[in-house]
């Protein structure tokens, strides 16, 4: 009766398409079948290590597609929920406790039969805030059911101890770090580090890099910043200082150099964000090696753009992202790739 493959789906931010192939062109065990807008799909593997580990993805799921497979025919079929629901639960019991069906009639008899045979079968409790995630959902004209391989989202870090209003997503900081060719760098400054997501990524996908320090002028980010590092185990690898963009302070030179910067309400309220980034990038032509790379985001791209254009450094690249925000109003903010000119 089950004629449909199991596939892993991968999703990551819009934008982000180009880094999540090159993270997965790393690895020879994972073969792309097909993509969507915001996902890969890639033929199934049994052991999960490889991708529970990728720092480019938002989340992954074992997933069947079918045009059968809708609420209707799983709830008479169930058999088809057992498979991938084993493999996800699959020496992982402890961390699975409750479970959630995303699915467009939640309430009807059918889904209703499917929780309570994952209820009966599973153990499970059905919650809204639940560690495993079912979906069932119409793809164009093909019916998709999937579950999240982890509980939690793999964008959500475990060295994160709070969450920080303004903190940077870590897929997007992987994604920073591998513009700044980190393989054969060998010292790494953060300014404005908050709470040290970039330093964090940069020492975990880059154990080569010698010296990485990371400053902010704010005691209370510094201070979660510490307690994040400490949680990473990488407070031997990364110095923090408690510092002030404008007064230049006086730390080296880097071969690389990354920033998330300050904008708009959340971050330096009232602050002339004119002249921070300008400063900014002031103090980045003085201390970037001749060969070395910068790679900034923000929202506030315009502003940085202008003072680019008229700066020591050229764009090599930008990439656009678009991401939701917690009021539902979509951010597209840019990641800038940049080099000295010679
Ligand atoms: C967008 S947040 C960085 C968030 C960080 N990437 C993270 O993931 O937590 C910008 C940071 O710039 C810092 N900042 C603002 N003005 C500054 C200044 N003049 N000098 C140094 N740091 C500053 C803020 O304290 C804040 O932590």
């Amino acid at each position: 009766m089950n004629e449909s493959r199991l596939e892993i789906k991968l999703s990551f931010i819009t934008g982000l398409r180009e880094v999540v192939l090159g993270e997965i062109s790393k690895y020879q065990d994972i073969h792309i079948i097909r993509e969507d807008v915001n996902s890969l799909y890639l033929d199934f593997i049994q052991d999960f290590t490889l991708i529970r580990h990728m720092g480019s993805v938002a989340r992954a799921y074992v997933v069947i597609q079918d045009s059968k497979y809708n609420p209707l025919y799983i709830s008479n079929h169930k058999s088809i929920l057992s498979n991938p629901i084993e493999i996800v639960l699959n020496g992982n019991e402890g961390r699975f406790k409750s479970f959630k069906i995303t699915c467009a009639g939640s309430d009807s008899f059918e889904v209703r039969s499917i929780a309570k045979y994952i209820q009966e079968t599973y153990e499970l409790t059905e919650k809204e805030e639940a560690d495993m995630k079912i979906h069932i959902i119409k793809l164009d004209e093909i019916w998709e059911m999937g579950i999240q391989i982890t509980p939690r989202p793999l964008s959500v870090r475990d060295y994160k101890v709070r969450n920080m209003s303004g903190a940077m997503d870590p897929t997007i900081a992987y994604a920073v770090n591998s513009f700044c060719e980190l393989k054969k760098a060998k010292s790494y400054l953060n300014i404005f580090s908050g709470s040290a997501t970039l330093l964090i990524e940069a020492a975990q996908s880059y154990p080569n890099i010698e010296h990485l320090i990371g400053f902010d002028n704010d005691k209370k980010h510094l201070s979660l910043a510490v307690q994040n590092i400490k949680k990473a185990g990488l407070i031997k690898k990364i110095q923090l200082k408690e510092e002030n963009i404008f007064d230049k302070p006086n730390l080296g030179t880097f071969d690389a150099i990354t920033s998330d910067l300050p904008f708009g309400m959340s971050v330096s309220k009232g602050e002339d964000l004119k002249r921070l980034y300008k400063c900014f990038i002031e103090y980045c032509e003085n201390v970037l090696n001749e060969e070395g790379r910068l790679v900034v985001y923000t929202s506030e791209y315009e502003i940085l753009e202008e003072i680019i254009s008229k700066s020591r450094f050229d764009i090599l690249k930008t990439l656009e992202l678009k991401l939701m925000t917690s009021v539902n109003a979509y951010l597209r903010p840019k990641i800038f790739v940049c080099k000295l000119k010679r």
